[in-house]
């Protein structure tokens, strides 16, 4: 029963996929980046199911959990692709630890967004030119936040499309797809982690929490990092 339900979605993603990016018009200007989530995991079985030609990027901000790093590695041998990775410019990031420390990110937001900047947006905007579509594993229970989003969304600031195709699934349907495909799982989600970041910046959940509740624990924003809207 659940293998069933598992296919069914599994199926429309595929579909979905193949509806929404024409491969002959997108040939080599589709993004995927991912964070070896499970919705990343699943995106990247859909995309090498579809056929399309999806470039892969993962953000290697210099602070990931070596589980991260280590799930990086079994699912390029999985899949047996190259996901390239997007690295901060060493230059920023030493001026910042002289002026600011990486401690800095707990006192004061700016500096946690100037963080995410320079490990995350300047080197994820350069991989953005050129392409046209991003595809991302965002789903609307992950925040209220994001609950407002929409599957395709234009990104003027990226300079292409966002198409987040998991935006509907449930935490049901990620876990029995999990299971039927058989993809690599990042050890750490057994641990109580239910939204994996930088390692600085994530903690486990505790029952009942909501599933962000982890990341950035000790600000009350809309805990965004600028990659998606806040
Ligand atoms: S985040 O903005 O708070 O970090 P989240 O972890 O929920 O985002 O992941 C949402 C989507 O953002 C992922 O599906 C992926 O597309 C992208 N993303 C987040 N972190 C990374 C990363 N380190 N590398 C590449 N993509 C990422
Ligand atoms: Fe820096 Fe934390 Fe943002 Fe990672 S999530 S880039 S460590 S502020």
């Amino acid at each position: 029963m659940v293998s069933q339900s598992a296919t069914s979605s599994l199926d429309s993603l595929v579909s979905s996929l193949q509806q929404t990016l024409d491969n002959k018009a997108w040939k080599g200007k589709i993004l995927l980046t991912t964070s070896f989530s499970h919705e990343d995991q699943l995106l990247t079985w859909a995309v090498m199911e579809s056929g399309l030609s999806v470039e892969m990027v993962s953000l290697d901000t210099g602070l990931l959990f070596p589980a991260t790093l280590q799930t990086w590695k079994e699912t390029e041998a999985h899949f047996e692709v190259s996901i390239r990775s997007l690295v901060p410019d060493k230059s920023e990031v030493d001026s910042f630890n002289q002026k600011r420390g990486l401690s800095s990110i707990y006192q004061d937001v700016g500096a946690r967004k100037s963080c995410c900047s320079m490990r995350k947006i300047v080197p994820l905007k350069q991989a953005c030119q050129g392409m046209e579509w991003w595809l991302t594993g965002l789903r609307k229970s992950h925040s209220e936040n994001r609950a407002g989003m929409t599957a395709v969304e234009p990104a003027p600031e990226w300079g292409v499309q966002k198409f987040h195709p998991l935006l509907d699934w449930t935490d049901a349907q990620i876990s029995a797809a999990v299971k039927w495909t058989g993809v690599p799982v990042n050890p750490l989600y057994k641990m109580g982690y239910s939204s994996i970041g930088c390692a600085p910046c994530t903690r486990p959940v505790l029952p009942g929490e909501s599933p962000r509740a982890g990341r950035w624990w000790w600000e009350q924003s809309a805990k965004e990092c600028g990659l998606h809207r806040g």
